[in-house]
């Protein structure tokens, strides 16, 4: 993907939507950086408690602006080629504090996702993993103009799966190992060879106008 000597490594995000300390997407976004590092990527291992944000509230916004923990998820964002969320699912959908980051985060321009390329994966002691919440999150992502992997990761029985750092499995392990690097070479290709360039619409379809327009020009 990178060597020495050549290309910028390709800098990916990676962060778990839980605060729990013992969280379970926590230790498996800790096995998605160290991958993504041997795999020659620049990572920026965060927390969920670097993105620490109030409920959604316009008159807030309007008083105070954008808080400091979506605007360090901007910043992080726009700083990375490619990000890695690992996401609880709360009853068969996303976490609200993720989807409540989300939201906050939305309010820059540039919007912060846009083009951005994403994988996302879950880990949950149920059977079906975390996979739904999974295909929630897909959706307002999708919205802001991420670039969201077909291929989502989802660890069932994660309180069992993972043992000493890693997925317990060898052939679940490499499994994982081959989904990321397949991801890692698309965000690699996207970055070197970018070829569906689009202005950010955030309601495409309906009449331009002053008071509904929420667009982002195409730049380069
Ligand atoms: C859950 N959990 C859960 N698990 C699941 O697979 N499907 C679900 O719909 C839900 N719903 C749900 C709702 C709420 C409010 C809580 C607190 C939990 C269980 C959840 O997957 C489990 O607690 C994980 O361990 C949470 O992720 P972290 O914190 O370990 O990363």
């Amino acid at each position: 993907m990178t060597g020495p000597g050549s290309e910028p490594k390709l800098n990916v995000l990676v962060f778990a939507a839980s605060l729990r300390s013992d969280s379970l997407n926590r230790q498996l976004a800790d096995v998605a950086a160290r991958v993504a590092r041997q795999a020659g990527a620049t990572v920026d291992h965060a927390s969920m408690r670097d993105f620490d944000v109030p409920s959604y509230d316009g008159d807030i916004e309007k008083a105070e602006g954008v808080p400091k923990g979506a605007d360090e998820l901007r910043r992080r964002l726009t700083a990375c080629d490619a990000f890695i969320i690992s996401s609880p699912e709360y009853n068969a959908s996303m976490p609200g504090v993720l989807k409540n980051l989300i939201d906050w985060t939305s309010r820059f321009r540039p919007q912060p996702f846009d083009t951005k390329q994403c994988l996302l994966m879950s880990a949950s002691p149920s059977m079906a993993g975390g996979n739904r919440g999974l295909w929630a999150l897909r959706m307002p992502l999708e919205h802001l103009g991420a670039r969201v992997y077909p291929d989502m990761f989802s660890l069932a029985q994660a309180h069992r799966a993972l043992a000493d750092g890693d997925i317990a499995d060898a052939a679940l392990r490499e499994r994982f190992g081959k989904n990321l690097q397949a991801f890692l070479s698309l965000a690699e290709a996207a970055k070197h060879y970018a070829c569906m360039k689009r202005a950010w619409v955030e309601f495409l379809g309906e009449p331009p106008g002053t008071a509904a327009d929420r667009v982002d020009a195409v730049t380069s």
